[in-house]
């Protein structure tokens, strides 16, 4: 049988439009050590991986000394739009995401209006339209469980079940384990991916009473209550019934709740394999950061110690997937904190951070190459259910990103893209360097500069209402 590489060369393959060749890069994959290869990419999807230097067709790009690896797939974002674009917009947040080397976001459903109803979730998409630089989805929100069955063949990603509230979360509450339960039922039947913000909100409320009767205002008092026993036991009241029904169930920002929660889970996902996580990258800490910062990196950091357990569970796979939970809140929503922590906004801009810290710890020999590439992309896929996406492999989207591992770089909030301008991260200096993110075969990315904006697509769930799994 002829192989691609010989047809090619051969001139028999006329018909491959626009065909590009991406040669010598260090291909970085989940299953198998890195490689020098030829990637060949024919209009949006790679076409092969071939030896080196053996492809001689289309354009060819010289990537020598570059890493070439999948583009992240950030399963969980905020970016605000529509509702308070004052804090980030498709625009921005999707523009921060390209430069990040993130070139799917999966934007949850906390949105103006709270997208808990098809007409809401159609418009979201319309409004989205056009005006994103990397692929988007959309999640569900989970509270009515007769508006589920439509959300999902309207494409929605998933469902995000929130068992606390906060103001503007107010429709997307599941107060108990009983409004978890039929959403869970529902969605089993329905077969999408289901993510949960655990949590017990009468408990944390009254626990942060306690606090602040005690006089307590400081960042270290919102960290004792967001890892405290509410959001624990919220935490096993989704495991208990995950386990019990056998459904497949995704815990949120796992990290948030602190190594107790790490421990739980590992528990759980030994007897339930159904059961998946994720961590934003383990950087902030709590010895200096937390320190110097104060609530603008609430509500999540890590000890020494966590950083570490977190960094393993990584390593391993207890742990599956790196998310940012982007959470852009303006520095005067932070600063609100200054003088009592528990009336700062929770949460921090992370989507232009995430991936280059996690590719300088692969540097760093903190994570392996396989593990990088399966917690930032390989594993979303999974959870969501997308077959072309996460992967370098012949009939995948060639989304990707080109990493200069002798690089490095300063994180500077002043050449950021996310609307509110500040990361908790400024001033570090990180090992590697982005060089470039490929989105569907083309550069939307080169050397910090957008090269094109508004050439996302809306990724839709497999086999809801379009032939072609995979995107919309
Ligand atoms: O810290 C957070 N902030 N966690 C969430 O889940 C929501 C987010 C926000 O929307 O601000
Ligand atoms: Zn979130």
């Amino acid at each position: 049988m002829t192989s691609f590489r010989d047809a090619i060369n051969a001139g028999q393959l006329g018909e491959v439009q626009e065909l590009t060749v991406l040669r010598g890069g260090r291909l970085l994959t989940a299953d198998a050590a890195p490689t020098v290869v030829d990637l060949v990419i024919a209009g949006e999807r790679v076409q092969a991986v071939e030896p080196v230097g053996t492809v001689d067709a289309g354009t060819v790009v010289d990537v020598d000394g570059l890493d070439v690896m999948p583009g992240a797939i950030d399963l969980h974002v905020h970016l605000r739009d529509p509702g308070q674009t004052h804090k980030e917009t498709v625009e921005t947040g999707t523009a921060a995401a390209a430069a990040g080397g993130t070139t799917l976001v999966c934007d949850m459903p906390s949105t103006q209006p709270q997208v808990t109803s098809v007409a809401r979730y159609r418009e979201k998409i319309a409004s989205w339209s056009g005006r994103a630089t990397v692929d988007f989805a959309l999640w569900a929100g989970g509270t009515d469980p007769t508006a589920l069955a439509a959300m999902a063949e309207a494409g929605a990603i998933g469902v995000k079940i929130y068992m606390a509230t906060s103001p503007g979360f107010e429709e997307l509450y599941s107060p108990d384990a009983a409004a978890v339960a039929r959403v869970l039922e529902v969605s089993g039947r329905l077969g999408w991916a289901v993510a949960v913000h655990v949590g017990d909100q009468q408990a944390s409320d009254a626990h942060r009473d306690r606090l602040i009767a005690a006089g307590r205002r400081d960042p270290a008092a919102v960290l004792e209550v967001t890892r405290g026993p509410g959001n624990l036991s919220g935490l096993r009241t989704v495991l208990d019934l995950a386990t019990a029904t056998g459904q497949r169930v995704h815990l949120a920002h796992l990290s948030a709740y602190g190594l107790g929660a790490l421990d739980l889970f590992a528990h759980a996902r030994a007897g339930h394999p159904g059961l998946t996580a994720e961590t934003c990258f383990p950087a902030l800490s709590e010895e200096e950061d937390l320190v110097t910062q104060g609530v603008y990196v609430l509500p999540t950091v890590f000890s020494a110690t966590a950083r570490r357990r977190w960094l393993t569970a990584l390593a391993d796979g207890v742990v599956d997937a790196v998310a940012t939970d982007h959470a852009p809140h303006t520095r005067a929503e932070k600063d609100r904190g200054r003088d009592d922590a528990w009336a700062a906004s929770p949460g921090y801009p992370a989507l232009e951070t995430s991936l280059p810290l996690a590719y300088a710890a692969m540097l760093d020999g903190e994570l392996s190459p396989q593990r990088l590439v399966d917690a930032v992309a390989g594993a979303p896929a999974r959870i969501l259910g997308l077959p072309r996406k996460g992967r370098l492999a012949p009939g995948c989207d060639a989304d990707l990103v080109l990493f200069d591992p002798a690089g490095s770089w300063r994180v500077d909030q002043a050449t950021m893209r996310t609307k509110v301008g500040w990361s908790p991260l400024h001033g570090r200096t990180l090992h590697g360097r982005l060089h470039a993110t490929w989105l569907r075969g083309r550069p939307i990315v080169h050397d910090g500069e957008i090269l094109e904006p508004g050439g996302g697509h809306f990724v839709r769930r497999p086999g809801a209402g379009d032939a072609d799994p995979g995107r919309g």
